[in-house]
């Protein structure tokens, strides 16, 4: 049993993880400035410090006496980013840079953060490996890929223990539907749910690799328990299966009993066609895989557990 920090902690995946570590024995100090975040995603037993993970005292405050930083406060929205250039870089890079530094003072605690497959940018139809080169397109991906590289240099220079994980594009129950900069997939069952009609950015043929909350929990879990063989690596969180966003639309209105109305609108900045990962390497160094089917994921969300 230990104490760990997990940086936003009363966001989507944030409070799953704080949820599955107590459940697991261990105490969680949460750091959420509750932008985005919502104090009753909170598990019981955890502790809250509220601040932002763009300042330092917030951070080595909330740091003290933990064994272990998971770190998943940022901005997630790549839209939102790409209208708030500096706030987003402030939180989703600086931040890291913060959260870094103070676990090398605290006494080189491990760190697993989360990154992004937006890391790889535009990268075809094919799934991407690790060894794909970074080209972000936007300043979210420029950020989650600048993350990773001080990620690399806490271990290289700092001595840090650190892992990456490259998240497609995660789905599942308490993801908030609340703003147009939310996951699509939980603005779609949202409004499927309410009868509203859904917009599609473009014309529904581009495609994600979307993964269901716990499973990504199951990485998460995993990388901080092999931290110390892994320092230094960045991992794919994904599963392997494209879906297009018609696609998408067709199953869920398959389980709401209920075709919605689908209206266009003009593709969003910088957003990207296709995006697949490679599950392989994550699944051979962690030894987890992302199994739970799409179609089982949101039927799961549709019943609200
Ligand atoms: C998502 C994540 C990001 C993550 C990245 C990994 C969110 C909000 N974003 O970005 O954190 O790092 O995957 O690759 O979870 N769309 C519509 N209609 C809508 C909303 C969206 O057509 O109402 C489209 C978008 O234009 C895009 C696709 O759905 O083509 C997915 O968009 P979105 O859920 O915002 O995620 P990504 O931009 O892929």
């Amino acid at each position: 049993m230990a104490e760990y920090l997990v940086t936003g902690g009363c966001g989507f995946v944030g409070s799953h993880l704080a949820e599955a570590l107590i459940a697991g024995g261990d105490r969680v100090v949460v750091l959420d400035n509750l932008s985005s975040g919502k104090r009753e995603n909170l598990p019981p037993g955890a502790r809250l410090v509220e601040g932002d993970v763009a300042d330092p005292e917030a951070v080595a405050q909330a740091i003290r006496g933990c064994a272990g930083v998971y770190h998943l406060a940022g901005a997630a929205s790549v839209a939102w980013c790409n209208e708030n250039w500096h706030a987003g870089h402030l939180t989703n890079q600086t931040g890291t840079v913060i959260l870094l530094e103070t676990a090398a003072r605290a006494g080189r605690l491990p760190v697993v953060y989360i990154s992004s497959a937006a890391i790889y940018g535009d990268a075809g139809e094919g799934r991407v490996d690790e060894g794909r080169a970074a080209r972000p397109l936007t300043a979210y991906g420029a950020d989650k890929y600048g993350s990773e590289l001080h990620g690399r240099i806490a271990w290289s220079v700092h001595g840090v223990p650190t892992v990456g994980l490259r998240p497609f594009n995660i789905y599942g129950p308490r993801q908030d539907p609340a703003s147009a900069y939310s996951g699509v997939i939980s603005i779609f069952h949202d409004r499927l749910a309410r009868g509203l009609p859904v917009t599609i950015f473009g014309d529904g043929q581009q495609t994600r690799d979307f993964v269901f909350v716990e499973d990504v929990i199951r990485f998460l879990l995993a990388a901080m328990e092999r931290a110390p063989g892994l320092a230094g690596q960045v991992f794919n969180v994904c599963t392997g299966r494209p879906t297009t966003l018609l696609d998408l639309v067709g199953t869920l209105a398959r389980l709401h009993g209920r075709t919605p109305e689908i209206l266009h609108a003009a593709p969003r900045l910088g957003d990207i066609r296709h995006s697949l990962g490679d599950p392989a390497r994550a699944e051979a160094a962690l030894g987890v895989s992302a199994g739970m089917r799409l179609d089982e994921g949101l039927s799961r969300l549709r019943d609200g557990r």
